[in-house]
C-alpha cells in the first residue's frame, strides 16, 4: 500500500481565509474558513485592501486551527499547497508568503494550485471515482466555464462567459433588489417566495452550438425592468423578479452543460464553484441529467464556496506527479486555466 500523503492547503484568493488538511485527496481531516463577509458587507462587495488586511490577521490562527482540528502538527505534513491565482493579488500574496515560508521551514514541497481547478477538485474530494471523461460546469463569482475533463492531466475549456460570471450576475441583481452582500444566497432565499414564470427575462443562447455564456444582457434587463416599473409607480414584487432572474440563469446553465456532455460523450457531469450551492440549479441539472441518463455530481454546499479542502485535493493529484512549485512562486491575478 502507498504511504499516506498529508497535505495542508491554504486559500486566500478573495474574501475567505481558509486552511485545510486532507489525506490522500479524499480524507478530509479539517476545513477551516474564516469569512470576512461582515467586514465587506457595508461596502456592498469585496474591498481588496480590506481583504488583504483580514488575511494578514487570520492566516496564522486559521492554519493553527486547521492543524489542531486535524490532530496533527507541522512535522506530519508531506506538502504545503496554496492558491496562486486567479484572484486579488494582495489577497493571494498573503497566503503565498505564508505557504512559501512554511514549505521552506519544513523542507517540504510547495504545490501551487489554480483556484478554479480547486473548485473542480471539490468534486473529486467527495467522489474520487467520478467517471471520466466528465463535463464540469464551473460557476463562481469570477468565472463561468464548461470544462471537459478527460483525465487528471488532460482537460479543455469548451466555453466560458463573454462578460459577467453567473455569480457576479446574481450579486449585481441582488444589489439592485436591495439585498445584502453576498447576494447569491440572499437572492435564492427571496426567490423561494416568487413565481419563476412571472416575468420573461431574456436567455442569451448566443450562436447556434456555442457553449459560451453571457449574463450582462439579462442583468441589464432586470435593471431596466425595475427602473421602468418604479418610474411608472408600479409595485414591484421582488420575489417574482428574483425567481424569474434565477430561472433564466439556471435554464441556460443547465441546457449548455447537458449539450456539452452529449456532444463530447461525457460519462458524468460535475457542478462546481460558489453558484453550485444554489438549490434550484442543483435540482434542475439533476432532473435534466437524469432524463439524459447521465450521472451528475455535486460537492456539498460548503465545498462549493471558497475553501482550502478543494485546494488540498487538487494538490494531491499534482503531488502524485511531482508537480511542485519553486519557492519564488508568484501570485498571478489572471492565471488562465489550461
Ligand atoms: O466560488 P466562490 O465562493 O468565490 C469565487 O471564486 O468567486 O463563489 C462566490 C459566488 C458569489 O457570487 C455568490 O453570490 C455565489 O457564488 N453564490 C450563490 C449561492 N451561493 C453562493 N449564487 C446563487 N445561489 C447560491 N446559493
Ligand atoms: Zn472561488
Amino acid at each position: 500500500m502507498e504511504p499516506a500523503t498529508t497535505i495542508l492547503a491554504i486559500e486566500t484568493s478573495c474574501d475567505e481565509t481558509a486552511a485545510a488538511v486532507v489525506i490522500n485527496g479524499t480524507e478530509l481531516r479539517s476545513n477551516i474558513v474564516a469569512s470576512q463577509i461582515a467586514a465587506h458587507r457595508r461596502f456592498g462587495g469585496v474591498v481588496p485592501e480590506i481583504a488583504s488586511r483580514h488575511h494578514m490577521e487570520n492566516i496564522v490562527p486559521v492554519v493553527d486551527e486547521a492543524l489542531h482540528a486535524a490532530g496533527l502538527s507541522f512535522t506530519d505534513l508531506d506538502a504545503v499547497a496554496v492558491t496562486y491565482g486567479p484572484g486579488l493579488v494582495g489577497a493571494l500574496l498573503v497566503g503565498l508568503a505564508y505557504a512559501k515560508s512554511l514549505a521552506y521551514a519544513l523542507d517540504k514541497p510547495l504545490i501551487g494550485v489554480h483556484h478554479l481547478l480547486g473548485h473542480i477538485y471539490a468534486g473529486f474530494l467527495q467522489y474520487p471515482r467520478l467517471p471520466l471523461p466528465a463535463v464540469c460546469l464551473v460557476v463562481s463569482g469570477g468565472h463561468t466555464s464548461l470544462v471537459y475533463l478527460e483525465s487528471h492531466t488532460r482537460r479543455r475549456i469548451l466555453g466560458a462567459t463573454r462578460d459577467d460570471a453567473a455569480g457576479e450576475a446574481f450579486d449585481k441583481v441582488a444589489r439592485v433588489l436591495g439585498l445584502p452582500y453576498p447576494g447569491g444566497p440572499e437572492l435564492e432565499k427571496l426567490a423561494r417566495e416568487g413565481n419563476p414564470r412571472a416575468i420573461s427575462f431574456p436567455r442569451a443562447w448566443l450562436e447556434e452550438d456555442s457553449l459560451d455564456f453571457s449574463f450582462s444582457g439579462l442583468k441589464s434587463a432586470v435593471i431596466n425592468y425595475l427602473h421602468h416599473a418604479r418610474q411608472a409607480g408600479m409595485e414591484v414584487n421582488g420575489a417574482d423578479v428574483a425567481a424569474s432572474f434565477q430561472a433564466a440563469v439556471v435554464e441556460v446553465l443547465v441546457a449548455k452543460a447537458i449539450q456539452a456532455a452529449r456532444r463530447f460523450a461525457a460519462r458524468s457531469i460535475l457542478l462546481a464553484g460558489g453558484v453550485a450551492a444554489n438549490g434550484v440549479l442543483r435540482r434542475e441539472l439533476a432532473a435534466v441529467a437524469r432524463e439524459a441518463g447521465l450521472p451528475v455530481f455535486f460537492p456539498a454546499p460548503d465545498l462549493c464556496t471558497d475553501n482550502a479542502a478543494m485546494i488540498a485535493c487538487a494538490a494531491y493529484y499534482q503531488y502524485q506527479r511531482r508537480d511542485f512549485a519553486p519557492l519564488d512562486l508568484n501570485a498571478i491575478p489572471d492565471l488562465p486555466l489550461y
